[in-house]
């Protein structure tokens, strides 16, 4: 069966203390059965944030928020995968709204990257997600479609079962505007109902879509409610231990 993930992306918000105290006080609030928590920090605090969590014996994950697409050479500033794995790394987001719109990152550059993640070991956070016209003009189930095909799609079934899908819509990022649980549900259906097409009813049912965009303690069990609905990517909520922690108690049962 599928995991539950509760997943906090600091983007560029937070250095190396922040990183370190927020991890021993999470560890403090006690076990997380009900679910995988993973965190997506800068890279400056990502070794030190695994050695914390190692010596605790803590089950929280540390994600890098970014990847290079080639293996090494002269990319000056970036980072390969393979240095990500080298200190422990568990987890990459690939696709994040903000590097597909800043940095003009493409569907097919988005697919070099998750491949050369999964040689390497690590697990894939895609994130999908259409921006507002879109929403509005009533196409946001063929434009995610399109993103998928273009890239998870594109995997083997045997890959899957590395990668987590995160549907952010972008309208709903930083903004406080959080779809309602049944526009989450009707694309998390959606993609699903893709996967299943795609590849079959198993590996579409085992796989884990998270919903991301203004998630908080108010909305998130709410949310966390819907069947295809398997956690969330939680931004400025995951920058407090208290909230954080309150979302991922969120989940039904
Ligand atoms: P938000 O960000 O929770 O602040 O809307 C979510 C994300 O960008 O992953």
């Amino acid at each position: 069966m599928r995991s539950n993930i509760a997943a906090g992306n600091w983007k560029m918000n937070t250095d190396v203390e922040f990183g370190l105290s927020f991890i021993k006080d999470l560890h403090d609030k006690g076990n997380h059965d009900n679910c995988e928590v993973i965190i997506a920090a800068p890279y400056i605090s990502l070794k030190s944030m695994v050695e914390l969590k190692s010596n605790l014996g803590s089950s929280i994950k540390i994600a890098a928020q970014n990847c290079h697409l080639e293996p090494k050479g002269a990319f000056t500033g970036e980072i390969s995968e393979a240095m990500l794995k080298s200190i422990g790394i568990d987890y990459v987001i690939i696709g994040h709204s903000e590097r597909r719109q800043y940095f003009h990152e493409t569907e097919d550059q988005l697919l070099a990257k998750i491949k050369i993640a999964l040689e390497n070991d690590l697990k894939v956070i895609y994130c999908c997600g259409e921006p507002l016209e879109v929403r509005e003009a009533g196409t946001h189930l063929e434009y995610v479609a399109d993103q998928l095909n273009g890239s998870v799609c594109q995997l083997s079934q045997e890959q899957l079962s590395s990668i987590v899908i995160a549907y952010e819509p972008i309208w709903a990022i930083g903004t406080g505007k959080t779809a309602t649980s049944v526009q989450a549900q009707g694309m998390h259906h959606s993609i699903r109902n893709l996967l299943a097409k795609t590849f079959n009813e198993d590996t579409a049912s085992s796989m884990s879509i998270l919903y991301g965009g203004s998630v908080k303690p108010a909305n998130a069990k709410e949310i966390f409610s819907q069947n295809d609905v398997d956690g969330g990517l939680v931004g400025g909520a995951s920058l407090s231990v208290d909230s954080f922690y309150e979302i991922s108690q969120s989940f039904p049962g």
